[in-house]
């Protein structure tokens, strides 16, 4: 069976086609951030008319690159929600319209769920259980996953998301957006020993974070300081330490609590290269096995979707023609 994937819930327009004869996926990505990089962050309305430029013409063109006719798709995958309200319209609409107009049948995605899953797209997938860290714009999250739709809830932001928190800092620090990779490049050039940054949430017990005291914890340093390169690379450096260091001590945490052997990061913070390599020397010595997207599939895109909604169309699940969003979305919720 092969799936359409779509993805619209931020700022990019993302449409993949699995494939589960082949156990194979190919996508395309449209990203928009030159579109809002001037603003500083995602202007939602300039989102959601941009995905309908995009999303027909991506569509099209990944069926022609692919030599494939909408006959060969044997149902549509889109992302329903967490997300922006008008971004998640355009791909349910559309994608809800095209399986009506294809008769085939579509499912709504959750996009954490797609996030979850996008490390099954590798060639050594993880088994059931795991710990899942989720890291994206808008979550962080700890999740016990039994098997698919079976998601228990340990931990979560009670404010900023880890990325969010990369993203704020980037913008105070004055650097562009998406801040994730920016502070990590700079972070390259910055003094180890120059500023040791709060962990916050990390002395009390439990699995939840709290990422907005250390973005405040930032910006009083960047304010008492002379704000030259050197001492922009210095902070960019300490950030990024604190925050990878919390969230590996609630990795580690997690992992003994729930006595599993199987860690997987997923969502757009996971394709930072320090975090990667932290976790690796984690895996080593608590002797488990861990896993990530390749980077391309850390961040958004139709990939993971079209993967997620193999898995529950198989499962015979489908969607009614009055299909809805959800910008809110628990995932535990799922079944
Ligand atoms: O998963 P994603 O593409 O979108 C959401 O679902 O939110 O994640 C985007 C987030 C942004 O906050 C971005 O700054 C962060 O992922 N990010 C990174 C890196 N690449 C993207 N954060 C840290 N290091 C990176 N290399
Ligand atoms: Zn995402």
């Amino acid at each position: 069976m092969r799936v359409l994937g779509i993805e619209t819930s931020c700022d990019e327009t993302g449409v993949a086609i699995y494939d589960s004869a082949q156990n194979s996926v190919t996508h395309l990505l449209h990203s928009q951030i030159e579109l809002h990089a001037k603003y500083g962050g995602v202007v939602p309305e300039l989102a959601s008319r941009d995905h309908i430029q995009k999303l027909l013409p991506l569509i099209k063109n990944l069926l022609v690159d692919n030599g494939l006719t909408p006959r060969e798709i044997g149902g549509i995958a889109y992302t329903a929600g967490p997300g922006l309200v008008g971004a998640l319209l355009v791909g349910s609409a559309i994608g809800r319209s095209l399986a009506w107009a294809w008769q085939v049948p579509a499912i709504g995605v959750h996009h954490m769920e797609g996030h979850l899953l996008a490390p099954m797209l590798e060639p050594f997938p993880p088994s059931f259980p795991f710990v899942a860290l989720l890291v994206s714009g808008g979550h962080t999250q700890l999740v016990q996953v039994d098997t698919i739709g079976k998601y228990t809830m340990l931990g979560e932001s009670i404010d900023d998301a880890a990325g969010e928190a990369f993203d704020k800092v980037a913008k105070l620090l004055g650097l562009g957006y998406p801040g994730g990779p920016a502070i990590s490049k700079l972070a390259q050039q910055g003094n180890p020993d120059r500023f040791i940054f709060p962990r916050p949430m990390t002395q009390r017990p439990g699995l939840d974070f709290s990422f907005s005291g250390l973005k405040t914890y930032v910006l009083n340093t960047w304010k008492t300081h002379v704000q030259d390169e050197q001492t922009r690379a210095d902070i960019a450096y300490a950030f990024e330490e604190a925050a990878i260091d919390t969230l590996m001590i609630k990795c580690r945490r997690a992992l003994k609590q729930t006595q599993l052997k199987c860690l997987v990061i997923a969502g757009g913070v996971s394709a930072n290269q320090r975090l990667r390599q932290h976790l690796t020397q984690l895996a080593n010595e608590l002797h488990v096995e861990v896993y990530y997207p390749r980077p391309e599939f850390c961040t958004d895109n139709g990939a993971m979707i079209a993967y997620a909604g193999y898995v529950r169309l198989k499962a015979g699940q489908s969607e009614a023609l009055n299909f809805s969003v959800h910008p809110r979305w628990n995932m535990s919720l799922l079944s």
